[in-house]
């Protein structure tokens, strides 16, 4: 499977997912680009779909129906493990409720795109309230292989990386991760978020020892999560 990126709105992030001649156009906000890049390489979009239902990760959602057969699929009515079938490949998709109590997470062997869940070098807001529901879908996508690459919803790299200088200031992989920065494409893999972003490091060593320092929970790893998103 192969996946293509498109910027928009500055800092939004949509992607083409294809294989073959068919392919899925996922938080679709820059169409004219993403039907550009379909038009020249012989994709035919099947599907349009969303990681979850705000407004400007839909922005796209009826001009690109508009122009192509596409079928719609609700993202909001996803169920959990369900799997879409592009060109001869499949990708599947999993609920990761937290930042929104809709978004999920599209899987694919070497990829995953992960919306407003988890970015690169942070995490969302927890909108939906529900921190437990937040944290498990964060540990259920960290345990993916560490290989696996990072196709968020916006690119926040740069403020992240002050942040997560601020919470761990001596953490070395950070100023590695700003170098290789590329505002072309925004892209990091698990490996490297669990070196470097803050939200999911409540079982680094240094992250507990810290913790530990300021005198904050750290006995069990939601509660080592809830500190660290209260440190900043
Ligand atoms: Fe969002």
């Amino acid at each position: 499977m192969e996946i293509k990126q498109f910027r928009y709105f500055n800092d939004n992030l949509g992607y083409l997912v294809f294989s073959g001649n068919e392919g899925m156009a996922i938080d679709a906000g820059g169409v004219d680009a993403i039907l550009a890049f379909a038009a020249k390489n012989s994709i035919l979009v099947k599907y349009m779909t969303n990681t979850h239902f705000h407004s400007d990760h839909i922005s796209g959602n009826a001009e690109l129906l508009e122009k192509t057969d596409a079928q719609l699929i609700d993202c909001r009515k996803i169920g959990d493990d369900q799997s879409f079938t592009i060109g001869h490949e499949k990708i599947d998709v999993f609920t990761t409720p937290g930042h929104t109590m809709d978004s999920v997470t599209f899987k694919t062997k070497g990829f995953i795109i992960t919306g407003d869940t988890l970015f690169n070098g942070t995490i969302g807001n927890c909108f939906s309230g529900d921190l437990l529901a937040f944290f498990n879908s964060l540990k259920r996508i960290i345990s993916l292989p560490g290989s696996t690459k990072v196709y968020a919803g916006h690119d926040y790299v740069m403020e992240s990386m002050q942040v997560a200088k601020t919470i761990e200031k001596d953490n070395p992989f950070i100023d590695e991760y700003i170098r290789r920065y590329d505002r072309s494409l925004i892209v990091s893999t698990l490996d490297d978020e669990l070196h470097v972003n803050p939200y999911i490091r409540f079982n680094a060593d240094s992250m507990i020892a810290l913790l530990l320092k300021k005198k904050m929970p750290a006995q069990t790893e939601f509660d080592r999560f809830k500190s660290i998103m209260e440190i900043f």
